[in-house]
């Protein structure tokens, strides 16, 4: 049976069902509140119970004494719910307050497309998943010591697998080494998150996102938590590569379009350079949608581009700008 978990604080509120924990179903809804093992051994998660009651709770090695327990203190990772409630829980809601952390994972998947794009795979250990916000930036660290700072791809309701996209570029050791010496199973070290570009999931509007080739990871990032915060909400992705092979995940965009009730997805091919005809197809959307927040991820001259021509639309709806060169 499915219950409701509403947070006093900020009013959110979200479904959880039989035996699932009242963190999964929050991280599932695209709700972030403070945790760190996912498995009672930390205690980050403490929450406090003002209404309901509680399903019984998992066994946890963080000792919660008596007087807590009869204040109502709980640890989310390990509690179920037997009815609606109304807790008290540490909300994540801005970057600064996600702690910075250290995490060695293994690369899970590489999945190829043609030659020169790659999208990789790693896997957290469960019992210490990153926390994130959708948008955020991760370094990793590969076996051979390249380094490199990278968009996550992935949604933050699943910190277990995280995603990267990386190009192959001649003058970079990163995607080379990537692309030549990682293995399935190899360990990465990753560092962070960081970086501010995050979604306003608290805004009631519609969202337009535009995006250059492989700054899709970002975008991508921030769609599917949007689509787990609330999936009807009017979207519009717009794509932007210079030939076709650069919109090597065309089908999930597509997946997007045919599943979610008014999403657009709209590849556009350009020449190098030409992103006035970006943003003209972007203020053709914005007929439609005029008090649409706005994301664009790119190179700092679609960026700095958009900051101009999309100015006037600071009255309506917000701006969001993310250079990634
Ligand atoms: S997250 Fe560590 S005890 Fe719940």
């Amino acid at each position: 049976m499915t219950h409701i978990v509403r947070l006093r604080q900020s009013g959110r509120d979200f479904p959880i069902e039989a035996n699932e924990t009242v963190l999964d179903a929050a991280l599932r809804a695209g709700v972030y509140i403070q945790y760190g093992c996912s498995n009672g051994s930390c205690g980050d998660c403490k929450a406090r119970l003002l209404e309901g009651r509680p399903g019984p709770a998992q066994p946890h090695d963080f000792r919660l004494g008596e007087p807590a327990r009869d204040a109502g203190w709980f640890l989310a990772c390990r509690t179920t719910a037997a009815s609606d409630l109304l807790i008290d829980a540490r909300e994540i809601g801005e970057p600064e307050d996600v702690p910075r952390q250290r995490i060695t994972a293994k690369v899970a998947r590489l999945d190829r497309h043609g030659d020169g794009i790659l999208v990789l795979s790693v896997r957290t250990p469960r019992s210490h998943t990153l926390r994130f916000l959708a948008g955020q930036r991760v370094t990793l660290t590969l076996p051979g010591g390249q380094r490199a700072t990278l968009p996550i791809a992935s949604c933050p309701c699943n910190g277990l697998i995280l995603e990267f996209h990386l190009f192959r570029n001649p003058g970079s050791p990163f995607p080379a080494a990537a692309f030549e010496t990682l293995h399935q199973g190899d360990r990465v070290e990753l560092d962070g998150p960081s970086g501010t570009f995050t979604l306003a999931d608290d805004s009631p509007r519609a969202q337009l996102f535009l995006t250059f080739e492989a700054s899709f990871a970002s975008t991508k990032s921030l769609i599917e938590h949007a689509i787990s915060v609330d999936e009807d909400r009017p979207r519009r992705l717009l794509w932007l590569a210079r030939d076709r092979a650069c919109h090597y995940l065309a089908n999930l965009g597509r997946a997007w379009a045919d599943s979610l009730e008014d999403f657009r997805f709209i590849p556009i091919l350009i020449a190098p350079g030409d992103w006035d005809h970006a943003l003209e197809a972007t203020l053709d959307q914005l007929n439609e949608m005029p008090d649409a927040d706005i994301y664009v991820c790119g190179p700092s001259a679609l960026t700095a581009a958009a900051g101009i021509r999309l100015a006037d639309h600071a009255a309506r709806g917000a701006l969001y700008l993310d250079p990634q060169d």
